[in-house]
């Protein structure tokens, strides 16, 4: 398949998805994120992909959905087209771990972008912020939801009310980020974590994916039971045959994804 907006490649279990409209600073345009979900399918249908790695620039992730793109729609045409909600959604329905390493602006849809992958890895350099307010309008793709779920009611009040950035310190300080690391090592770091992801039983990853994700989604209670029923169920699996096996024997497990 070949991407106009994308740089994407396939390797060691892992692919690695490049946003790359650096003439616009990765905005999101509908053709970017047309092609990122054809690659999210090419990587969802492939059993050799294990983990997605989302990234953009040294200078910016991405710096919001296209101004310059929506600067001239209509209501109806925004309303009609649910504007970029296939996009969130398939995103959002994407079963296997992606990891967001982010340098440079993740702001508007970018920031938002990053917060629909399941983790953020970010460079010193990383600025988030949703400056839509700036605009006049508020974020689209689920900011004002999975910022303050992911820093509380305090922090993303006061980004999404001025419209000011975040420093990748400040973001890590508020749990938005998992990891800060020199700009230099962003991607190692991005691609270790992948591929440590890669090695373990996929079944057990997508298991713990939706388990982790359910936090957002349910009571405690619920959420607990699910946990007890999904993990009673990994028994049912040859990995984890070989996973406990394996630390018995003192040896690597090799999982297979049976
Ligand atoms: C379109 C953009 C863009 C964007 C940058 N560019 N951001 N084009 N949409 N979101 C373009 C600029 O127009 C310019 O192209 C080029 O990228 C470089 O940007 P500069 O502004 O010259 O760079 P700099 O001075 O370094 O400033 C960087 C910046 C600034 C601080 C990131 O570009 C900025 O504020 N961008 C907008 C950020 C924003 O408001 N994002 C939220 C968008 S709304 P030209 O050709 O002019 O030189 C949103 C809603 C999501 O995301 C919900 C959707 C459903």
């Amino acid at each position: 398949m070949a991407y106009e907006t994308l740089l994407v490649s396939t390797q060691d279990g892992v692919t690695l998805i490049r946003l790359n409209r650096p003439e616009a600073l990765n905005a999101l345009n509908s053709q970017l994120l047309g092609e990122l979900c054809t690659a999210l399918d090419a990587a969802e249908a492939d059993d050799a992909v294990a983990c997605v790695v989302l990234t953009g620039s040294e200078r910016a992730f991405a710096a919001g959905a296209d101004i310059k793109e929506m600067s001239e729609k209509t209501y109806a045409q925004m309303f009609k087209s649910d504007f970029f909600g296939d996009a969130a959604r398939r995103i959002e329905q994407f079963r296997k771990p992606i990891v967001a390493a982010v340098a440079g602006y993740a702001l508007g849809g970018g920031c938002e972008l990053a917060m629909l992958c399941d983790f953020i890895i970010a460079a010193e350099t990383a600025k988030f912020g949703q400056p839509e307010i700036n605009l006049g309008v508020a974020p689209g793709i689920g900011g004002t939801q999975r910022l303050t779920r992911a820093v509380g009611k305090s922090k993303a009040m006061d980004m999404i009310l001025t419209g000011r950035m975040m420093d990748a310190a400040e973001a890590e300080r508020g749990g938005l980020v998992s990891r800060v690391v020199p700009a230099d090592k962003l991607m190692d770091e991005a691609m270790a974590a992948a591929a440590k992801i890669a090695s373990q039983s996929p079944l057990a990853v997508m298991m713990n994916k939706e388990l982790v994700d359910a936090a957002f989604e349910t009571t405690l209670a619920a959420g607990v039971t699910l946990e007890r029923r999904l993990f009673h169920s990994l028994f049912a699996f040859d990995d984890q045959k070989e996973g406990m096996a394996a630390f018995v024997e003192k040896r690597k497990p090799a999982f297979k994804g049976s």
